[in-house]
């Protein structure tokens, strides 16, 4: 169990009352800075969902206009949907390219993963035998809303910040991503009741038991919030699966549970993208899900996407 010192100031919230920093648009006392911060980032996300793929020559040796491209979108709406035709789906050239890609946008911590090389990249695809099989990213099965990394939580910074997600081969059929940008659910939440944001800040809002992962790796109990708001940066930690999540029990965050499962139903901002060969997406950990599908079965030509994983944040670490 986790203790938990209560010293709320607000009658619906039993812990610590968490915020965002000051001078922050998460500070919950300061809703001019929240509302000028709103207004242009639903602005960007409108604009964001008629963008198209950034064409990219060589992920290796980004020009300096490409990799503004990246970074600007990212720092709008925290995901740049790229394609780098001249891969032509080669595994090897498309590995060392990713990785390069990474340390061009100045990734630097990556995650550590039993499953991940030394470039930092770990490869998704359906695995019948070995440690991966029998877990969902791994399988031809749909994978519900989550962040990357949400079990595992050690600081704001020892979490998983970013992710590029690549695609060397596509399904025969299905296997569909959407994604949603964490600042426009922070927004979707904080205009339905900032006391949920309250919740969701909480140092223990949400706890994963201890497992064992796809590569057989123990992990212990994990406990963390769901947003972590560094300066004037956001990153969220969250699933919205049921097995294996223990939520604090606390009637506002419940609440703030079902705002946000609503939200991932609903909201007009989730984009919808299936990426065809040699195209992926650069993103700070935004929330994703992905539609079952049905693989290729000769030998070699089944779906294979690329993932790196970082604790860096991008445009704040190069
Ligand atoms: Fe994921």
């Amino acid at each position: 169990m986790i203790a938990v010192s209560p010293s709320a100031t607000d009658s619906r919230i039993t812990g610590p009352v968490q915020n965002g920093p000051a001078g922050s648009p998460f500070d919950l006392g300061d809703h001019d800075r929240y509302r000028r911060w709103r207004d242009e980032k639903l602005q960007a996300a409108a604009a964001f969902a008629g963008a198209g793929f950034i064409s990219l020559e060589d992920p290796a040796r980004l020009s300096p206009q490409e990799r503004d491209s990246i970074l600007a979108a990212c720092a709008q709406s925290s995901m740049a949907f790229y394609e780098a035709p001249a891969l032509a789906g080669e595994e090897d050239a498309t590995r060392r390219a990713i990785a390069g890609l990474a340390r061009g946008l100045g990734l630097r911590n990556f995650e550590e993963h039993r499953s991940a090389t030394e470039d930092g990249i770990v490869p998704i695809e359906v695995a019948d035998m070995g440690g991966r099989a029998g877990f969902i990213p791994y399988s031809t099965h749909a994978i519900n809303w989550h962040t990357d990394g949400y079990y595992s939580y050690r600081s704001p910074t020892r979490m998983i910040r970013s992710m590029i997600l690549h695609c060397v081969r596509d399904a025969a059929e299905g296997g569909e991503n959407g994604f949603l940008d964490p600042d426009i659910v922070y927004i979707r939440l904080r205009d339905a009741d900032p006391a949920f944001i309250a919740a969701l800040m909480h140092p223990h809002a949400m706890t994963i038991p201890s497992f064992d992962d796809a590569a057989g790796e123990g992990h212990g109990a994990v406990s963390g919030p769901v947003f972590v708001a560094i300066d004037s940066a956001l990153s969220m930690r969250f699933t919205i699966r049921k097995r294996n999540v223990i939520w604090r029990d606390d009637p506002v965050l419940t609440a703030a549970r079902e705002k946000l499962a609503d939200v991932l139903a609903n909201d007009p901002m989730i984009l919808r993208k299936r990426l065809a060969p040699n195209q992926g997406i650069i993103c700070n950990n935004v929330l994703h899900e992905r539609r079952a599908f049905t693989d290729k079965t000769d030998e070699g030509t089944g779906r294979l996407l690329y993932r790196v994983r970082s604790y860096d944040r991008l445009g704040t670490t190069a």
